[in-house]
């Protein structure tokens, strides 16, 4: 059987956590990867056993690639997206999957009319915490969900943004705490309450960082077409990364989240937790084991599943836009002031 070509595009932070679960699989090829800073490519490359280019136009030219990895800054994920689905290439994008909203439109677009399998990351529904509650809340062990909070605490300090050249900035990140770090929890909760929206009624705001213009602070209402209405607060200014916090009131108990563990309390006194295996890890370029990057495992192996007819795709394009139409409100109320509504 041909093995598929792959190529990672972005060689930063993210790049082993993509990089990895591609060379374990035997149907697959990591042939080349695209970094603008040369130094980074090469020595990616190297390590890997593949090519390296600077421009991925030249690379999408020369490589015949079945898939690509997006693994950079967000103001590029569409217009490469768009290229990649425009060649016939399969795309696995990291979140978000655009800044604006109709780019991500474009992107889903493109790839159904090119006929190209589009898949976005939001890892954290791998979990085993997450996959709890979503498994007890689809097999009717909690009842309907009667309200939700979410809240997330971290730390993105000055020296964070004084080391990245494009966080920070409203061009290239496209946004602060809601489009980089919260989206995973709003994810996780828009994927709970499984409804389409009604309104979002958010205050987006810069309380604490001097050096970015994006938000650092926001917090507001996300309310559903099925009657549930939940709430949000989320802010990156903290002293540490406090662990993330969901908890779902439910007909029939409460299920809660703190960081990946989930802890759901039945009113008929049954308990059931979930957390992550420790028998689980990932190792690292460093060679450092750890949790983190054992979800993304999960989820790149859905997608070749997918892709190679023996699966279906979990969080498609069109599964990530409604995510993505959901931040956009809340940048959309917090700029205008006011309450986004939904039609039916
Ligand atoms: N799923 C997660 O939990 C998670 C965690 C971290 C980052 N991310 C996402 O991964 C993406 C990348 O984040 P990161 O932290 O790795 O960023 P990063 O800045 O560390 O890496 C981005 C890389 O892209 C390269 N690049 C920039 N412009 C380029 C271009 N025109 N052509 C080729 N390469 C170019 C940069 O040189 C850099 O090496 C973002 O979308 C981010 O939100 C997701």
């Amino acid at each position: 059987m041909k093995k598929y070509r792959v190529g990672i595009i972005g060689c930063g932070n993210i790049f082993p956590m993509h990089a990895q679960p591609i060379v374990e699989r035997r149907d697959i090829e990591l042939v080349a990867v695209c970094d603008n800073k040369k130094i980074r490519a090469q020595e990616k490359a190297i390590q890997l056993g593949c090519k390296a280019y600077t421009d991925y136009h030249d690379m999408f030219k020369k490589e015949a690639l079945d898939v690509i990895h997006i693994c950079l800054p967000h103001h590029l994920h569409a217009p490469v997206a768009i290229e990649a689905a425009k060649h016939g290439i399969h795309i696995l994008t990291e979140k978000p999957m655009s800044i604006d909203y109709a780019d991500a439109v474009e992107i889903v677009e493109t790839a159904r009319k090119n006929d190209v399998i589009l898949g976005v990351i939001f890892q954290n529904r791998y979990n085993p915490g997450s996959q709890l509650i979503k498994n007890m809340l689809e097999n009717g062990e909690l009842g309907a969900i009667k309200s939700g909070k979410l809240s997330v605490t971290w730390d993105r300090s000055d020296a964070y943004y004084q080391n990245s050249d494009w966080k920070g900035t409203w061009e290239m990140e496209g946004g602060g705490v809601i489009i980089d770090q919260a989206i995973h929890t709003m994810d996780l909760m828009r994927w709970f309450v499984n409804s389409e929206l009604k309104y979002v009624d958010a205050s987006v705001s810069n309380r604490a960082h001097e050096m970015i213009e994006v938000e650092d602070a926001a917090e507001g209402v996300i309310a559903y077409q099925n009657g549930v209405v939940t709430a949000f607060h989320a802010i990156n200014y903290y002293s540490y990364d406090a662990p993330v916090e969901i908890e779902l009131h439910c007909e029939l108990g409460i299920a809660k989240m703190v960081a990946d563990k989930a802890t759901v309390k039945l009113i008929d006194g049954k308990e059931f937790i979930a957390d992550n295996n420790p028998l689980e890890t990932f190792r690292y370029d460093s060679g450092v084991k750890g949790y983190w990057g054992v979800s993304h495992v999960k989820q790149i192996n859905n997608f070749y599943d997918t892709l190679f007819g023996n699966d279906q795709l979990d969080i498609s394009g069109e599964e990530a836009l409604k995510t993505q139409e959901m931040i956009a409100a809340v940048y959309e109320s917090g700029r205008k002031k006011e309450r986004i509504i939904f039609n039916q």
